[in-house]
């Protein structure tokens, strides 16, 4: 069997996150490329630092014949009900994401990465983030509730043996920003019926009110987040929250599926693009940022940098 990256599914995540983002410059030499991510990978190792490495649709192709169904590049998802809300499309070809106890260490390793690659990628953008308690997205409800058992993440979130990109996962990247002011202003039983799970301990709202984050997000085989029916097309979720230093705050949404198409079905229903109403945790919360990577298996890797 294709092995995938380690670190995909690896729940135990460190404290300290760091992604970062680059694409190729003109004249960029892939032989500079493929050793500066190969020496990545052996410090990442050394260090027991949790890697990730995720290729945009441009770098994949050109790298390996590897390349999995139906991967496309991130495209801007707007809503249709005139409120001007948007997911911005910012696709680049490379993803590095580290995480560890060790934010020196992280810093580090890609840093060192970056050195390597001056010349011939350039870092599109990069954002640094941590566990928040319990698991907790910053306007303090718990994030990953309704993941899969770890112990189905292999199922839910990697390509399976016979098909192409086998032992890899596709990756969705996203920088949200929260308006947590405006949030903090609704009282409790209101912030609950925006995500549709309680503040306190998570319990799930039944029924579930219409334009919660839940009746976009939670897929079934009769309607969205009605818990009568199966779950389909899961995803595994990864996402901590950031803060910068000018006050901006959200949360960085990192998830894996075995395809693209649950992701981008779960990204048109939240911005209502198919006429559902817009998820309401899009009047509260929307991305600065957005792309599309896939992680492809370690075999796959280890021929396509060597
Ligand atoms: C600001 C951004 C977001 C925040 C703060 C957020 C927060 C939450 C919270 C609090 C829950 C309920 C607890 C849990 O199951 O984790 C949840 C569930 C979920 N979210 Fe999000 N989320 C965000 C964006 C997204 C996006 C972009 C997607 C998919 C593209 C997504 C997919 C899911 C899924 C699949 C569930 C679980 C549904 C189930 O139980 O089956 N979320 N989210």
């Amino acid at each position: 069997m294709a092995t995938p990256q380690p670190a995909v599914l690896n729940r135990n995540m460190g404290q300290h996150q760091w992604y970062v983002h680059l694409s190729r410059l003109d004249g960029a030499d892939m032989g500079v490329i493929k050793s500066a991510v190969q020496q990545l990978r052996k410090d990442c190792a050394d260090k027991g630092i949790n890697l990730t490495i995720g290729l945009g649709p441009s770098l994949l192709s050109d790298l390996t014949d590897d390349v999995p169904n139906d991967f496309q590049p991130y495209e801007t998802f707007q809503s249709i009900d005139g409120s001007g809300k948007e997911a911005k499309g910012t696709q680049e070809e490379l993803l590095f994401w580290l995480n560890s106890e060790r934010k020196d260490e992280v810093w580090k390793a890609q840093w060192d990465a970056r050195e390597a690659l001056k010349g011939h990628m350039r870092v599109a953008r990069e954002t640094m983030t941590f566990i928040f308690g319990d698991s907790l997205d910053l306007s303090g409800f718990k994030d990953g509730t309704g993941n899969p058992e770890p112990e189905r993440d292999v199922e839910v979130a990697v390509v399976p043996d016979g098909e192409p990109g086998a032992g890899g996962s596709f990756i969705i990247a996203q920088r949200w920003i929260h308006d947590l002011e405006a949030f903090n202003l609704l009282p409790v039983e209101e912030q609950e019926k925006v995500f549709g799970r309680t503040k306190a301990d998570s319990t799930r709202l039944s029924p579930q009110p219409s334009p919660s984050h839940l009746s976009h997000v939670e897929l079934r085989e009769g309607r969205t987040g009605d818990d009568s029916t199966p779950k389909r097309d899961e995803i595994s979720r990864r996402s901590t929250p950031y803060a910068f230093h000018d006050g901006t705050v959200g949360l960085y949404f990192m998830a894996f599926c075995k395809s693209q198409a649950p992701l981008r079905e779960r990204m048109r229903a939240m911005y209502g693009m198919d006429g559902q109403e817009r998820d309401r945790l899009t009047s509260y919360s929307n991305p600065a940022s957005g792309s599309f990577y896939f992680a492809p298996s370690v075999e796959t890797l280890d021929a396509a940098l060597s």
